[in-house]
């Protein structure tokens, strides 16, 4: 089994180089190799390298700095996606996308499943959406994953910024008005690995997994709010001693790029197609936080 990841310097991207291996042999891509902000040059490498599976986990991510940057957001997540999907088509493989949580407008009260409308409050969400579309549209064999508050030990997310700011404030001020649930990029990439092995394991890769394409959720268990999973994370970090945080509404925080306020994705479709739980939000954070830090 051959399998082109991209991003693999991403937090998913890490995590997926390290747990795919176990399915074959990974040709690990970083923005050097493919640059999505010029979705041409990615055709040659695709065709060098004739992957059985493609696996997208490259994304312009700067949610905020989208807002100033919608062409470039919309080239990288809306337009590349499409043209690894096209390529894709013409050798035959299979393409694994990770898709946004953003692309909801939050006005649910209760979990977002696959099938409810779409719409993106941000030019983030606007660019995700693109790229789930020009990935459906292509008609090849594929899966988007759909996810959540993704965090890692590694780089900046929210997980680390709190950490960072627990080692220089006594006070931090946290938004709780905004529902969603935080997701591990290990989590993600086992989760991924695991379904993936299911149908390499039937032998049935193509045909039986893949049988049915198209979009899952697949976030971790549980729900919290912004403040709340700030307060877990000093908790299981050892660190709420020191600092105190305090909650605060989104509008006494305001971002550029405004953002769900409810946004709980329903892993029900994963678990009836898949029969794959995801673990529960704190079980996850713990596992992360008692991992190497990378
Ligand atoms: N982060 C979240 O909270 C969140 C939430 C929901 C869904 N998602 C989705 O989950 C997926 C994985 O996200 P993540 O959190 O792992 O993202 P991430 O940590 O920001 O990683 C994104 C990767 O994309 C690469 N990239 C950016 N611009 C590129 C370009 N022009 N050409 C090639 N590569 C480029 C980055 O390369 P460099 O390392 O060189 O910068 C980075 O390695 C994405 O589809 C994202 O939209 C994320």
């Amino acid at each position: 089994m051959r399998i082109l990841l991209a991003g693999k310097n991403g937090q998913v991207g890490w995590e997926l180089n390290r747990s795919l291996s176990k399915l074959g042999t990974v040709f690990a891509m970083g923005r050097e190799d493919m640059d999505f902000s010029k979705p041409e040059t990615l055709r040659p490498v695709i065709q060098d390298i004739r992957p059985d599976i493609i696996i997208n986990a490259a994304a312009y991510t700067a949610v905020d700095k989208a807002e100033s940057e919608p062409d470039l957001a919309m080239t990288i997540n809306g337009i590349a996606p499409g043209v690894i999907a096209k390529e894709a088509k013409k050798i035959g493989a299979t393409v694994i996308h990770y898709s946004t949580d953003y692309v909801f407008d939050g006005k649910a009260t209760s979990p977002y499943n696959e099938e409810n409308p779409t719409y993106p409050l941000s030019v983030y969400g606007n660019s995700k959406l693109a790229g789930e579309q020009a990935v459906t549209q292509a008609g090849i064999p594929h899966i988007i994953f759909r996810t959540s508050w993704v965090y890692s030990l590694r780089g900046g997310n929210f997980l680390t910024t709190i950490q960072k700011l627990a080692h220089t404030r006594k006070q931090i001020k946290v938004v709780d008005d905004q529902t969603g649930t935080p997701t591990s990029a290990r989590a993600i990439a086992e989760s991924t690995t695991h379904i993936l092995g299911q149908g390499l394991n039937a032998g049935t890769t193509k045909s039986s997994i893949f049988s049915h394409p198209g979009i899952f959720h697949i976030s971790c268990g549980g729900e919290t709010n912004w403040f709340g999973f700030a307060k877990t994370i000093l908790k299981l970090s050892g660190l709420s001693e020191d600092t105190e945080v305090t909650p605060i509404p989104t509008s006494e925080y305001p971002t550029l790029a405004t953002r769900p306020k409810y946004s709980l994705l329903s892993n029900k479709k994963l678990k009836q197609v898949f029969h794959h739980e995801m673990p529960p939000w704190q079980d996850a954070l713990q596992e992360c936080l008692g991992s190497a830090p990378k």
